[in-house]
């Protein structure tokens, strides 16, 4: 139903998964960061497979995304990430030159994320989706943070656009790789790149991940960008499989901007899962129902899903949506 959804031609309910479905709002994956660190849960395949399967354990979603992080590619280009509890996590050292940055053998250095999809696949009965980040987005972490991005791009923007294409040659290889060890779609997070003005969205973000989607023609691509609603032709222009929007406009109405051959994903608040049942059920039934009849509609939240969020509602978005869906039938 997914894999129908997101070629604009499921006929049925709504499939339904989350951004960031495996992660802290579970006791089952809180006890295991109890025991060991994220470095660990990220880099043993048999960890990341167990975590990509507990929120499937759980819940009826009709989708899984492999359980790692869009920063692990720095590996791949010789920096070290540190994931310290309560911090973002950070690169050490932070670039300030590109003649830091070398692409590795990407395949060498991330061979745990092919072990986990390859332990996984035979495992799962619904597809299972691979990620990686925006260069942009990945750049802003490399080199410190949001500011310094743009300061560097606004500085000295030949060598930004050096890092930003020594990333996307990363991801493209990273990706394929993904792709060969069994993944059926793939998804961009492009978080940070709603930061930008349109120009340099457009040389930042939409030039390097038209560069990724045209590299990728053998699987579905579903681009994600916080600002969604405000770059809604930018995204379009990728010609991705899927756009996943964020919150701030009716998805029903991004809808009527985005060709019928590309689906849309989306777009509850996260926030919202925080409410009562009732309100739950009312937003996912408002959602629902403005996208009747639509054969590219995926059901989704406008970003990950946070921390403590009550699991009581996590099933309620999932029960909401088949009952209405049985109800509009
Ligand atoms: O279930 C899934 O969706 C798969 C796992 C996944 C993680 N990170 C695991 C993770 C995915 C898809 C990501 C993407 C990611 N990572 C993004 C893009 C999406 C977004 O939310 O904007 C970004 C910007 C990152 C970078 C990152 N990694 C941050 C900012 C943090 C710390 C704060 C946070 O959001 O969690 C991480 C650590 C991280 N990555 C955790 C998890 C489950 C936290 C784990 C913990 O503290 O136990």
């Amino acid at each position: 139903m997914f894999l129908k959804a997101l070629h604009c031609q499921n006929e049925r309910r709504p499939p339904v998964w989350m951004m960031r479905q495996a992660g802290r709002y579970l006791p089952e994956y809180r006890e295991l960061r109890e025991k060991h660190s994220l470095w660990t849960l990220f880099h043993e395949p048999e960890l990341a497979a167990e975590i990509t399967l507990q929120p499937l354990r759980r819940y009826p979603f009709d989708a899984s995304i492999v359980f790692s992080d869009i920063l692990v590619i720095g590996e791949a280009l010789g920096l070290k990430v540190h994931y310290v509890d309560g911090q973002a996590p950070h690169f050490e050292p932070l670039v300030t030159d590109v003649k830091q940055l070398y692409i590795c053998d990407v395949e060498e250095r991330l061979s745990y994320v092919a072990q986990t999809i390859e332990f996984l696949i035979p495992q799962l009965k619904v597809p299972l989706i691979g990620f990686a980040g925006g260069p942009f987005t990945v750049a802003c972490y490399m080199v410190g943070g949001q500011d310094k991005a743009k300061k560097w791009l606004y500085s000295d923007p030949i060598s930004f656009h050096v890092l930003l294409k020594t990333i996307t040659e990363a991801t493209i290889s990273y990706l394929k790789m993904q792709i060969r060890a069994g993944v059926s779609a793939i998804q961009i997070f492009d978080s940070w790149a709603g930061i930008l003005p349109q120009n340099e969205f457009r040389s930042c973000c939409t030039h390097y991940l038209k560069k990724i989607r045209d590299s990728l023609a053998e699987v579905p691509v579903i681009l994600f960008c916080r600002g969604s609603s405000l770059f809604v032709d930018e995204l379009v222009s990728i010609n991705p499989t899927c756009i996943s929007f964020d919150w701030q406009k009716p998805l029903s109405e991004l809808r009527t901007r985005v060709p019928k051959h590309i689906s849309v994903q989306g777009n509850l608040d996260p926030l919202i899962l925080f409410s009562t049942k009732d309100r739950v059920k009312h937003e996912v039934t408002k959602l629902v129902k403005s996208m009747k009849g639509d054969p590219g509609f995926i059901l989704n939240l406008g970003h990950g899903i946070l921390p403590h969020t009550p699991l009581e509602n996590v099933q309620a978005v999932l029960e909401s949506a088949r009952s209405v869906s049985s109800m509009l039938v």
